[in-house]
C-alpha cells in the first residue's frame, strides 16, 4: 500500500472539514457558484475509498448522461491531484471507477433511470455513500428517497456508517431541499447543513471573483443565490424569460389577440391590471399597459378603468373570494 499524506487543510478549505470528520447520515452544502462544493465532495469520495475498505460510492445526478462530463471527469482530476490516480481504473464509457487494490467502486447514475439504481450490487464492502451532485435539479423528493432508501443493510465494518452528501445552488426557496435539510422544524435530525460562498474557496482567481461581484450590481436577484448562496426568492415569479424593452404598441397589436386581466387585491397584495397582445404565431406576449397598486377602493378601481378607456371590451377577473361583488 502506498503511503499517502492526506493534508486536509491543504485539500479543502475549513468550511468543508465536516465532510471529513462527521459521521452524520446527511451532510448538505448549498452554496454560491464556485464555492468549492463539487471539488470538496470529490476529494471526500476519493479519500473515503482509499481509507475505508468497506466504502463504495453512488454518484447521482438528475440525468445519467451528465455524469461523464462532470462528476466522473472531476474525480479523475482530483485523484491525479492527490497523487493516487494510479490506484484507480477509470472506465469512462460506463462510466465507473474501480479502486484497484480492493475492487471498491464509484458508480454513476441518474435519477432519470431509477431501475438502474435499485438493482446495484457491489463486489466488496457496501454501497454506503451517496453524493447527489446538483441536487437542486431533483425536482422530486420521492426520487431522492427511492435512491437514498436503497442504501441500507448491515455494514461489514463495525465502525462503518451510511452517508449521503448533497451539493447544490439554492435557486428557489420553494424547493423540498429547504424543508428537508434547512428549516428548523422540519429538518432531518441526523444531518448537517451548511452554506458556502466564493469566500470559502481560496482557490478562485480574481477575475472569477470580480465577475461574481459585478453580478451583485447587474443582477441582484440572481446574485443572491449565485454570489451569496442564499435561497432564491420566488416572489410569485412565474415567467423567467422576460425582457424589458421599448416597442411600438401599434405594431404589436396588429394581427394580435388583445387580452386584459385584473387581479383584485387590497393589501398586502395589490390590485393589478394588465393589457397585453399575444402574437399567436411567435407566441410572444407584449405587455404594454399595467396598473399595480395597493389599497385601492372599489370605486377607485372603477375610475381608473374608466379613465383609461376600459368601459368597453372584455376583462378577465377572478370570481372567487369576493371577486363576484367586484365584477
Ligand atoms: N479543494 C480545492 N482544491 C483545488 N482547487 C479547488 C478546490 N476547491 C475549488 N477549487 C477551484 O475552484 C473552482 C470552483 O470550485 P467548485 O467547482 O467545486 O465550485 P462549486 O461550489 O461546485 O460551484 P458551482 O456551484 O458553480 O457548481 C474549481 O474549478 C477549482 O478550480
Ligand atoms: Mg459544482
Amino acid at each position: 500500500m502506498p503511503v499517502i499524506n492526506w493534508n486536509l487543510p491543504k485539500m479543502v478549505s475549513k468550511a468543508y472539514a465536516p465532510l471529513f470528520t462527521s459521521n452524520k447520515r446527511y451532510i448538505v452544502y448549498k452554496g454560491s457558484r464556485g464555492s468549492g462544493k463539487s471539488e470538496a465532495a470529490a476529494r471526500k469520495a476519493i479519500l473515503d475509498i482509499v481509507t475505508k475498505p468497506y466504502v463504495n460510492w453512488l454518484i447521482l445526478r438528475r440525468y445519467a448522461n451528465t455524469n461523464r462530463q462532470s462528476t466522473f471527469t472531476l474525480l479523475q482530476k482530483v485523484a491525479t491531484q492527490l497523487g493516487v490516480s494510479g490506484l484507480f481504473q477509470f472506465n469512462s464509457s460506463l462510466p465507473e471507477i474501480t479502486y484497484k487494490p480492493t475492487g471498491q467502486k464509484i458508480l454513476f447514475r441518474g435519477a432519470d433511470k431509477p431501475l438502474s439504481i435499485t438493482s446495484i450490487s457491489v463486489e466488496t464492502g457496501n454501497l454506503c455513500r451517496l453524493w447527489v451532485e446538483e441536487s437542486y435539479q431533483l425536482e422530486s423528493e420521492e426520487a431522492f428517497d427511492v435512491v437514498d432508501e436503497s442504501m441500507r443493510g448491515v455494514i461489514d465494518d463495525p465502525n462503518g456508517f451510511y452517508q449521503t452528501i448533497l451539493t447544490f445552488n439554492p435557486w428557489n426557496e420553494r424547493h423540498w431541499l429547504k424543508r428537508r435539510f434547512f428549516d428548523e422544524d422540519t429538518r432531518e435530525p441526523n444531518s448537517l447543513a451548511f452554506t458556502t460562498t466564493y469566500r470559502d474557496n481560496p482557490f478562485l482567481d480574481d477575475a472569477y471573483v470580480n465577475r461574481l461581484l459585478e453580478m451583485k450590481i447587474r443582477n441582484p436577484r440572481r446574485a443572491r443565490v449565485a454570489v451569496d448562496g442564499e435561497w432564491g426568492v420566488a416572489e410569485g415569479l412565474i415567467y423567467e424569460n422576460t425582457i424589458v424593452e421599448k416597442f411600438d404598441v401599434r405594431e404589436v397589436v396588429n394581427n394580435a389577440r388583445i387580452v386584459r386581466g385584473i387581479d383584485w387585491g387590497y393589501g398586502p397584495d395589490p390590485t393589478a391590471f394588465i393589457e397585453y397582445a399575444i402574437n399567436t404565431r411567435t407566441k410572444d406576449v407584449y405587455i404594454y399597459k399595467e396598473m399595480y397598486k395597493k389599497h385601492m377602493l372599489t370605486d377607485e378601481i372603477f375610475k381608473w378603468l374608466y379613465v383609461h378607456g376600459h368601459q368597453q371590451g372584455d376583462i378577465r377577473a377572478d370570481y372567487a373570494n369576493g371577486g363576484d361583488r367586484m365584477i
